[in-house]
């Protein structure tokens, strides 16, 4: 078989782990032959460059490495006009399946988060036959217990939190930490019940100032004269929208609610208070193991789908199994913290507080 291979949508660690994987096992293992295409379907509009084959010399001492060796994009679709003077969409996705049937590919393995998913679904849609590998650190797709990244993202976040315990402390400060997962708390909740924050504020639990002072005065009164707050960028107070920050890229870009949290913060307690904003640090770098073997699961799974034709499939980790479900089920579909969720129901019943 003649497979193809991108990555696409913002990066996480583990993607070259997932990349890695497939090469070996296809290639390697299978003698098939692996085309790597660059930045998403953008490698396969252009610039022929941008595609190459990809043997297992090529993707060794990858496993533990941070990005994607493949480049990835978060702009762009083809099935989108993003300014007037860009070419007509239906140019741009005549050139994907054309390209696709010129480099005489059997599959198209995507190595995406929902964003490309969807794109990959509409070409699966049209034909193309697809099969998907979910990442992304949020951890936020439907179907999938855990996806590439999520556990290198709460690593990096749980340490932030760690180090920011012991200065809160010697200062006796309110420290405000802001983590990434756009609409999902995924990544607050799991790192914050990791480095024992004092307050973890999700999107799905929109948040009172009340609740939060009541809770930094119940410590004062255990003589805790400091507190742990972790908001994760989605999250909002009672009644108000989520807080979004300006972006060059013209997309609504989220950001700013520690900031918000922690000034009011100081408001109304008068406390000293001091905000971080974790960024790209979560995405960044070297993968955890659990990313790397995950990763390695993906990639094998992905290629025994290609090999029995099972396109038109996202594979997902589910009860910790390695499982294939249909696009549709996938594709433009969100998984936030669920009400029932046991990780929410732990932390709340140790006297985390949610904000309500
Ligand atoms: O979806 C992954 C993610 O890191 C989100 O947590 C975050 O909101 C967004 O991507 C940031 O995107 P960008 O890299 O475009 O700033």
């Amino acid at each position: 078989m003649k497979i193809g291979l991108c990555t696409g949508g913002g990066d996480c660690p583990g993607l070259n782990s997932v990349i890695r994987a497939i090469v070996r096992y296809a290639v390697g293992s299978l003698g098939h032959e692996v085309i790597g295409i660059e930045d998403s379907f953008n490698g396969l509009l252009s610039d022929p460059r941008r595609i190459r084959p990809l043997t297992p010399h090529d993707v060794s001492g990858i496993l533990n490495r941070g990005g994607t060796i493949l480049g990835t994009s978060n702009t762009g679709s083809p099935f989108k006009r993003r300014k007037p003077e860009d070419p007509d969409p239906e140019e741009k996705i005549q050139k994907v399946v054309s390209s696709f049937r010129d480099l005489g590919l059997d599959c198209l393995i995507v190595i995406g988060g929902d964003g490309t998913q969807g794109i990959a679904y509409q070409f699966s849609k049209l034909g193309l036959p697809i099969i998907g590998i979910p990442k992304t650190i949020d951890n936020d797709l439907t179907q999938a217990d855990v996806t590439v990244g999520f556990e290198t993202a709460i690593e990096v976040a749980s340490d932030a939190i760690l180090r920011l315990q012991s200065t809160a402390e010697s200062h006796e400060r309110i420290m405000v930490l802001e983590l990434m997962g756009r609409h999902a708390g995924h990544i607050a909740l799991h790192s914050g019940m990791a480095s024992g924050a004092h307050i973890i504020l999700v999107p799905e639990i929109p948040f009172t100032y009340e609740s939060i002072i009541r809770k930094i005065q119940e410590r004062q009164s255990h003589d805790k004269h400091y507190s742990v707050i972790v908001v994760a960028e989605g999250a909002m107070e009672k009644g108000a929208e989520p807080t979004y920050r300006p972006s060059s890229s013209g997309k609504l870009q989220l950001g700013g609610i520690g900031t918000v949290v922690a000034d009011r913060l100081y408001q109304m307690t008068g406390m000293e208070t001091r905000i971080t904003v974790l960024g790209h640090i979560q995405r960044g770098g070297q993968p955890c193991p659990r990313d790397r073997i995950l990763g390695s699961l993906y990639g094998v799974k992905a290629v025994e789908l290609a090999i029995s034709g099972q396109f038109g499939h996202v594979v997902v980790m589910r009860d910790h199994k390695m499982k294939a479900v249909p696009y549709e089920a996938v594709a433009n579909t969100f998984r936030p913290i669920a009400a029932d969720d046991m990780y929410l129901k732990a932390a709340e019943a140790i006297g985390v507080c949610l904000g309500r």
